[in-house]
């Protein structure tokens, strides 16, 4: 088949697509079209070598083989192809391919209708083994040594493509990856500013507010009342401390110190019990989640105590902590006020840390938020935390 002008018709051709684009598919698929237009042959495979080295897979064909693409693959020294890739020699077999030792019929390559084949390795420069090329024809013809060498040629191409291809694929996806990772750190980043800020608002400034509380009631009571002011000079007393602990702790990225001492239910009684003007009911069991959870759900809390103390003016209030089924629920319930939660400002607004920061929390640990209240109706907040497996 080969004369000199078809050989350099075909190899500009192979160059052309070749440098047209660095995808895999792209590259392996012209190739084998424009193999069989130009060598006068049926049929083309491109069976490349796993990343492992191990198998050959089909990657590259003629239509209707196409559509076979990934899903024939080949032990090395499996078949004639396999063979070709152990040894890195040629084969060709001009008729009578059943006779040949070599040969494997594969059903899905339908062998029976095609009589002579030719097949090279596809070597890339150094010489590395990247896959293997062959050709098919239905009428019986002679491989010449031209061809295969003409064959050769071209695979030879198509190797440094696909290496290229690979290469090109390898640092996209590494690119990618370090975009993702940025994505995230800046993510991180942008979290761990809600929650110092969270944790300013939640905590810190909600204890310097009540520490205010119990300072007003000792200037009232002072002249009149000395002991009951002394008792609620040295309830400021422990708050300012309390402050100044979380102040470290929020500095530091760390949760609340009253956690580690106590673990979760014991500082929520704690909470309820140091919040000014109202006394709260608790029945907490003690349950185990992880770390960051138990800090959001503490945050939950305090934030939603809070605004029981702020804006409920409730005779009662009650906490609870309780397994349910495969979940943790915490509820924070008052008969007081109420509001209507559509009228509350959102997650987006950044000003507010209040409930914008308790449903943040709350997507934050992938926890169900629930929030009832309606004016003259009392205020329900419900959390419910998948409790992690084991
Ligand atoms: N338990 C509650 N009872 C009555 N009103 C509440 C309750 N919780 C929240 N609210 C209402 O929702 C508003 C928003 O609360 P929040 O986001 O925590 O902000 P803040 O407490 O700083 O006002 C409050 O100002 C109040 O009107
Ligand atoms: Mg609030």
């Amino acid at each position: 088949m080969a004369d000199a002008e078809q050989e350099a018709r075909l190899l500009t051709r192979a160059i052309e697509t070749i440098s047209a684009g660095l995808d895999l598919d792209d590259v392996v698929q012209g190739v084998a079209r424009l193999v069989t237009e130009t060598t006068a042959t049926d049929v083309c495979f491109v069976h490349l070598l796993d990343e492992g080295g191990t198998r050959l897979r089909l990657r590259g064909a003629t239509p209707p083989f196409d559509a076979l693409d990934g899903e024939v693959v080949l032990a090395i020294g499996e078949g004639v192809s396999g063979w070709v890739a152990a040894h890195g020699e040629p084969v060709v077999i001009t008729d009578d391919k059943n006779a040949d030792p070599r040969y494997r019929y594969i059903p899905a390559l339908r062998g029976e209708e095609f009589t002579s084949m030719a097949s090279v390795p596809i070597v890339s420069a150094p010489g590395r083994l990247v896959g293997v090329l062959n050709v098919h024809s239905r009428r019986r013809r002679e491989f010449t040594s031209a061809d295969v060498e003409l064959l050769r040629s071209v695979a030879g191409l198509m190797a440094g493509a696909i290496e290229n291809a690979r290469l090109h694929r390898r640092l996209t996806d590494r690119e990618e990856a370090l975009e993702r990772f940025a994505e995230r750190t800046v993510e991180l980043q942008e979290s761990e500013r809600r929650r110092l800020a969270g944790e300013i608002h939640d905590g810190i400034s909600q204890r310097i507010v009540s520490l205010s509380f119990h300072l007003s009631a000792a200037a009232e009571a002072i002249a009149h009342d000395p002991e009951f002011a002394a008792s609620q000079i040295g309830a400021a007393q422990h708050l300012a401390s309390a402050a100044l602990d979380e102040t470290r702790y929020a500095i530091a990225g760390l949760r609340p110190p009253v956690l580690d001492d106590l673990g979760l239910a014991a500082s929520l009684e704690s909470l309820a019990r140091d919040l000014p003007g109202l006394s709260v009911e608790v029945e907490a069991v003690p349950c185990r989640l992880p770390e960051h959870v138990e800090t959001a759900v503490y945050r939950i809390a305090q934030e939603a105590l809070q605004n029981v103390a702020k804006h409920a003016e409730a005779s009662l209030a009650m906490v609870r902590l309780a397994e349910v089924g495969d979940r943790v629920v915490l509820e924070i319930v008052d008969d007081g006020a109420g509001f209507d939660p559509a009228a509350a400002p959102s997650a987006t607004d950044t000003v507010r840390y209040g409930l914008a920061g308790i449903r943040e929390r709350a997507e934050l640990i992938g926890a169900e938020l629930q929030l009832d209240s309606w004016p003259g109706g009392g205020t329900t907040v419900r959390l419910a935390i998948a409790r992690p497996p084991g």
